[in-house]
C-alpha cells in the first residue's frame, strides 16, 4: 500500500514548474474542485493555482454527468488565463499530459477516446473537463479539470464498473499519488508553454487517438451520427466520415467506438 500523505506542501514540495501548482488549495473531501477552482478564479488567482481534493462528493463530468471520485482518485483543477486563441488546445494539452505521466510514473501505456477520455486497454482511466470564462475575445480564466483512477478497485464501484480501470487495477500495486501529481503539473506547464512559444501539440493528440479509423456513434446534442472517425480539425473538431461519402465536423459529442 503506498501512502497518500498528500498536502498543499507535500505536492509543491520540489515541483519543477514555474508556476503551474506553485500555490495548492488542498481538501481532504470536497463535492467539486471545479466549483472551488471557479471561486477562486472570479477573485482573481494566480495563473496556475491548483485546486486538489483526496476525495470529491460531488465530481461532475462532461454532458451534466457525475464523476465518480473516491479516496485513492485524484481529482485536480488548475486555474490558467490563456489567450483565445489557445482554449481548444486545452483539451489536448491535458489529455496528453494524462498519457505522458501515466507512462511515466506507472509505465502504462494509455491512449484518448475523443474528446478527452483516456483510455487504458479500451477502459476509462481518467475524464478531463474544461471550463472557461471568455468576455469578447478576452478569457477571463480557464479551468482544466482532470480526474484519474489511481489506487482503488473500479470492481468495488458497480456504476463503472464494466468500463472503467485504475492504474492500481492495471498493475496489481498501488502507485503514489504524489509522483502522478507532480508529473502531471510538470507536463502541463510544459506543453502550456510549449503552444505559448508557437509549437504545436495538435499533431502529437491526434496520434494518441484510438478513435481515427474506427466506426464510431457520436452522440452530439440530441443528434446521433454514425460513421467512420476520419481525421481531427486542429480546433479539435471530429471529422466523420458517412457511408454516403459526405462529412460531418462535430465540435463536442460522446463518442462509442462500434468495432
Ligand atoms: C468526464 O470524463 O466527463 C470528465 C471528468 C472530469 C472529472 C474531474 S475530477 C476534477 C474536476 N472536478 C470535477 O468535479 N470534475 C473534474
Amino acid at each position: 500500500m503506498v501512502e497518500n500523505n498528500l498536502s498543499a506542501a507535500s505536492i509543491a514540495n520540489n515541483l519543477e514548474t514555474h508556476f503551474i501548482g506553485q500555490r495548492v488549495i488542498y481538501y481532504p473531501e470536497l463535492t467539486s474542485t471545479m466549483d472551488v477552482a471557479k471561486r477562486e478564479a472570479q477573485q482573481g488567482a494566480v495563473e496556475g493555482t491548483v485546486v486538489i481534493a483526496g476525495e470529491q462528493t460531488g465530481g461532475r463530468g462532461r454532458i451534466k454527468r457525475a464523476w465518480l471520485s473516491p479516496k485513492g482518485s485524484i481529482s485536480l483543477s488548475i486555474i490558467l488565463h490563456p489567450a483565445v486563441l489557445y482554449l481548444p488546445s486545452l483539451i489536448m494539452l491535458a489529455s496528453l499530459a494524462v498519457i505522458h505521466s501515466i507512462e511515466k510514473v506507472a509505465g502504462l501505456k494509455s491512449q484518448v477516446k475523443w474528446p478527452n477520455d483516456v483510455l487504458i486497454n479500451g477502459r476509462k482511466v481518467s475524464g478531463i473537463l474544461v471550463e472557461s470564462e471568455v468576455r469578447g475575445d478576452k478569457v477571463d480564466y480557464a479551468i482544466i479539470g482532470i480526474g484519474i483512477n489511481v489506487n482503488f478497485r473500479v470492481s468495488d464501484f458497480p456504476d463503472i464498473s464494466s468500463t472503467a480501470t485504475s492504474l492500481s487495477d492495471e498493475l496489481g500495486r498501488d502507485v503514489s499519488h504524489l509522483d502522478v501529481i507532480q508529473c502531471l503539473l510538470v507536463e502541463i506547464e510544459r506543453l502550456y508553454l510549449t503552444l505559448q512559444a508557437g509549437g504545436s501539440i495538435y499533431e502529437e493528440w491526434r496520434d494518441s487517438l484510438v478513435t481515427l479509423g474506427r466506426r464510431v456513434h457520436v452522440k452530439s446534442g440530441e443528434t446521433m451520427y454514425e460513421g467512420v472517425a476520419e481525421s481531427v480539425a486542429m480546433d479539435g473538431s471530429l471529422l466523420l466520415r458517412h457511408s454516403d461519402g459526405n462529412l460531418t465536423k462535430i465540435v463536442a459529442g460522446d463518442v462509442t467506438l462500434r468495432d
